[in-house]
């Protein structure tokens, strides 16, 4: 049975054919699998692949995770379970963000429904992270926007190498930061194909963790799509969830 059907099972162990070729955990399945999950959210992992991205980024019950600009929760939802009762998700968003996904927001987090995560709102430049808190943390679809500042339409300005630096003390040795974005093509301007597209060159990404304290693991391409050209923008309706995207595992050093 192929990865893909995971969330069919809970005790499925197969390596993923198209990228990390890691096994799918008992418990990242149950999390995939976890009956609470909105039927909107469910509808989505055929393109999002939760599974091979949770047992890609190797995050596991007890940990702390950091889901960074969260937005309107997909992964933070099966995060609150996998890291169980032992664990702990920080599901973030700012201003801008909840302005685009604030109702989708503060549903998934009503009435404390998801127990085991705390929620901050704040600007990233002044976010507050303990020191060697982390096990791991997702950055998923918004690297691309720390290239660009549009303040007029809301979008602040972000210091990518002040985000790094508190990334770098809060996060302990060898855990994992997850990255995944929309792959843009090289050679496009990155600030003005971030804002217009929301799309990055994956190699500016390398570049900008270069001599920072994370090393580049490896990559996978499960989420890759060759059909994607990387001209449209990710919310145009031919191309949205099936974007062709990078997955990027660093580790802290
Ligand atoms: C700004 S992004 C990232 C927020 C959060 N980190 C996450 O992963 O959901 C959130 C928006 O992108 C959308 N999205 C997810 N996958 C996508 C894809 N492959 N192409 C275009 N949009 C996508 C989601 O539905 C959501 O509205």
């Amino acid at each position: 049975m192929s990865c893909s059907s995971v969330m069919f099972s809970l005790f499925l162990m197969a390596p993923c054919p198209d990228g990390g070729g890691e096994d799918v955990s008992a418990a990242v399945a149950a999390s995939v699998s976890n009956p609470q999950r909105p039927a909107a959210d469910i509808a989505k992992d055929a393109n999002r692949k939760p599974a091979e991205v949770l047992s890609f980024f190797n995050i596991e019950p007890g940990m702390t995770v950091l889901d960074l600009f969260s937005g309107g929760g997909y992964y933070t939802e099966i995060l609150n379970s996998l890291v169980s009762e032992k664990g702990k998700v920080i599901a973030h968003s700012n201003e801008a963000y909840m302005s685009f996904v604030g109702d989708a927001f503060r549903q998934r987090h009503a009435n404390g429904r998801l127990a085991n995560t705390e929620t901050v709102i704040v600007e990233v430049d002044d976010i507050e992270l303990e020191d060697k808190s982390l096990d791991a943390a997702m950055l998923v679809l918004t690297w691309h926007d720390f290239m660009y500042a549009d303040p007029e339409n809301g979008w602040p300005a972000i210091d990518e190498k002040l985000l790094l630096n508190k990334l770098c003390a809060a996060m302990k040795p060898g855990a994992v930061l997850g990255l995944i974005d929309h792959v843009a093509n090289s050679g496009d301007d990155p600030s003005q194909v971030a804002k217009d597209l929301h799309r990055i060159d994956p190699q500016i990404v390398e570049d900008s963790f270069k001599n920072s304290c994370f090393t580049l693991d490896t990559k996978a391409g499960f989420l890759s799509n060759p059909d994607d050209d990387h001209t449209l923008g990710v919310f145009d309706k031919s191309i949205r969830g099936k974007t062709d995207r990078f997955v990027f595992r660093f580790v802290k050093n």
